[in-house]
């Protein structure tokens, strides 16, 4: 995690820096910091907090090259010290990953007299740099860079060096050329309406910027051609519009999204390249689905459907866990993985090591120059717009309905067709969901609980854990997510008056059983209310329940993107209810670029 930001060339380089920082917080808020030259020597403030934190002292700067950081902390807690950029000597660093063997070598540095001033692992860079440098910027850069193990994206500045230097090891940074500037950045969305055009650096590559030029090479310094080309549309930044936060925003934004995620699947012609893949390896013998937090919720809903369709063993597994672990993955392998930005680094790696072992690789994203896509064979993308809030909503239902689709095809004919008259309606079903639930007194009970168990059987299971992950990350309620059945093997010792349990009934066939299990939770004193879909709920449950939303109907594989809109409603109005900033919940930030 962590936004970083370059530029050179520009009337005033704190203002441009400034506002690339507010694009980037997204990836964490801890603290922010920018750098600037001015008449060649490098001045940098830098604070504790979110972004807005630096406005007054990012005023009294100018310059016209320059970089900005804004954090999510790793190694050394957040404040003014360990904030970015780091200075020493003529340099200046800022940096997006983890230096693995940064301990090792501030030892070594220590003992050459340098002198540290924070607690993170970053300031090796800027240490060895200034190690290095002996007026020569290019060779020091390579000779900082080669010591560096772990992950790393980073811009530089150097003290007399009209520019800034950008480098690419295993966290993402692209650079941009606008009118007589250059700039570099985590994410394209810092540089819609700065640059014309753009180049995701690959792996291992450094990029020089400076005079109004860009030169790449490699970490030995071979030179790199540069290919520029103009930014996608899919970049474009969002605005709140009218709306008190991104999180509402985005929830209303679920039925556009799943529509162009539909679309796009067509146009990008999907279906035939799926049928070819399994054509070409005479079918695929398992199905693999990897994604962390919410796509990982996502991949669950899709390896119950996949294996109950296509009778192939299915099965989601979260990322982090996947890499390293040696699975039985193979050339028979499908494996899918499903990522919003496409950078998370758990699953960027479960893909290479899953493409290694000689699985079929499909990434399921929803930004597609992403790290992800560069490593799939095929790309499926999810269309659902630029998700700013913290809290994956719209991109979770693109997901489920880009994966339904692509257990339809490799079904094929009458599966997909079928899917895809189903999608039809699901629009105006998901339209009706967000402005027909009422979840007032759902959020009020949740706001006014100790803590709060999702339940459901069947695909409400998946549902059940991504209800409790948005009401925990937002709310800071605490509570689970269950199978309604393994309640009471253990978690129901914690059922009391204070808890409340919300059961998710969209499975006709399991409504029953789900019943017991709140009436297992009423036996024990505890509170319970019902999200459900016409007949999967017992009407007696339905009037003892403390509330009970109702959703509309759908085919099992797509009631995720219905059922889970009032859970996505109840999480916001709680943390609202709460005083809560649903957008930048207290510890997290968007894109999980570290292990
Ligand atoms: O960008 P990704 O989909 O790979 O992100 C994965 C998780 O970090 C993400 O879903 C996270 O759990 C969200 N905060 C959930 O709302």
């Amino acid at each position: 995690m962590c936004g970083i930001i370059g530029c050179t060339g520009v009337k005033c380089a704190s203002e441009i820096l400034y506002k690339g920082l507010e694009d980037l917080e997204y990836r964490g808020y801890d603290s922010a910091g920018i750098a600037v030259l001015e008449g060649g020597k490098i001045i940098s403030v830098k604070k504790q907090g979110r972004v807005c934190a630096l406005k007054r002292a990012a005023e009294q700067l100018g310059g016209t090259s320059g970089i900005g950081h804004t954090r999510w902390a790793t190694h050394g807690r957040p404040s003014d010290e360990n904030a970015h950029p780091h200075t020493y000597g003529a340099f200046s660093v800022v940096h997006n990953g983890i230096i693995e063997n940064y301990a090792k070598l501030k030892e070594e540095l220590i003992e050459e007299g340098h002198e540290f001033s924070s607690h993170t692992d970053s300031e090796v860079v800027v240490h060895l740099l200034a190690k290095y440098y002996s007026g020569d910027l290019k060779e020091a850069v390579l000779s900082a860079v080669r010591q560096l193990k772990g992950s790393f994206a980073l811009c530089i500045l150097c003290a007399g060096y009209e520019g800034f230097v950008a480098v690419k090891y295993r966290n993402p940074i692209i650079v941009g050329v606008g009118e007589g500037a250059l700039f570099a950045a985590s994410d394209m969305p810092a540089l819609c309406g700065l640059a014309e055009s753009v180049a995701v650096l690959k792996d291992g590559q450094i990029a020089f910027a400076s005079e109004g030029k860009i030169s790449l090479c490699d970490f030995y310094g071979r030179p790199a051609a540069l290919t520029l080309s103009p930014i996608p549309p899919a970049a474009r930044g969002a605005r709140l519009g009218g709306f008190p936060h991104y999180m509402i925003k985005e929830i209303n934004e679920i039925p556009a999204a799943v529509k162009n995620t539909v679309q796009a699947f067509a146009e990008e012609k999907c279906f035939s390249a799926l049928s070819r893949a399994a054509k070409k390896r005479g079918g695929f013998g398992d199905i693999v689905l990897c994604g962390c937090g919410t796509a990982y919720h996502s991949a669950l809903a899709a390896a119950y459907h996949a294996e109950e369709l296509l009778k192939i063993p299915s099965r989601a597994e979260t990322a982090g866990e996947f890499r390293y672990r040696n699975s039985a993955t193979g050339p028979k392998t499908l494996f899918i993985a499903v990522s919003q930005s496409g950078e998370t680094v758990d699953t960027v790696e479960a893909a290479r090591a899953a493409k290694e072992a000689g699985a079929y690789v499909v990434a399921v994203t929803n930004v597609p120059y992403s790290a992800l896509t560069g490593i799939a064979y095929m790309s499926v993308p999810v269309r659902a717009g630029t998700e700013v809030c913290v809290a994956a909503t719209k991109s979770y239902c693109g997901q489920i309905a880009a994966l339904a689709l692509i257990i339809a095809s490799l079904k094929g004919g009458s599966a997909y067709s079928r899917t895809l008259s189903a999608l039809k309606g699901i629009e105006a079903g998901c339209a009706a969901a967000i402005s027909d639930c009422a979840v007032e007194s759902a959020a009020r009970a949740c706001a006014s609980s100790a803590g709060v168990y999702f339940i459901g059987r069947g695909i409400d299971y998946p549902v059940a854990l991504e209800g409790s992950l948005k009401l925990k990350e937002v709310s800071y309620v605490p509570g689970e997510g269950y199978p309604a059945g393994e309640l009471k093997h253990g978690t129901i010792a914690l059922i009391d008056g204070g808890t409340l349990t919300i059961a998710i009934m969209t499975e006709r066939t399991l409504g029953e059983k789900t019943a017991s299990a709140v009436e297992q939770i009423y036996s024990r004193g505890g509170r319970a209310g019902v999200v459900y879909a016409e007949g999967c709920a017992p009407p007696e449950l339905l009037e003892r329940a403390e509330f009970a939303v109702k959703v509309p109907s759908f085919a099992s594989c797509l009631s995720p993107i219905i059922s889970v809109i009032p859970l996505q409603l109840i999480a916001y109005r709680t943390a609202v209810i709460l005083g809560r900033d649903p957008d930048k919940p207290r510890n997290l930030a968007k894109s999980v670029t570290v292990e």
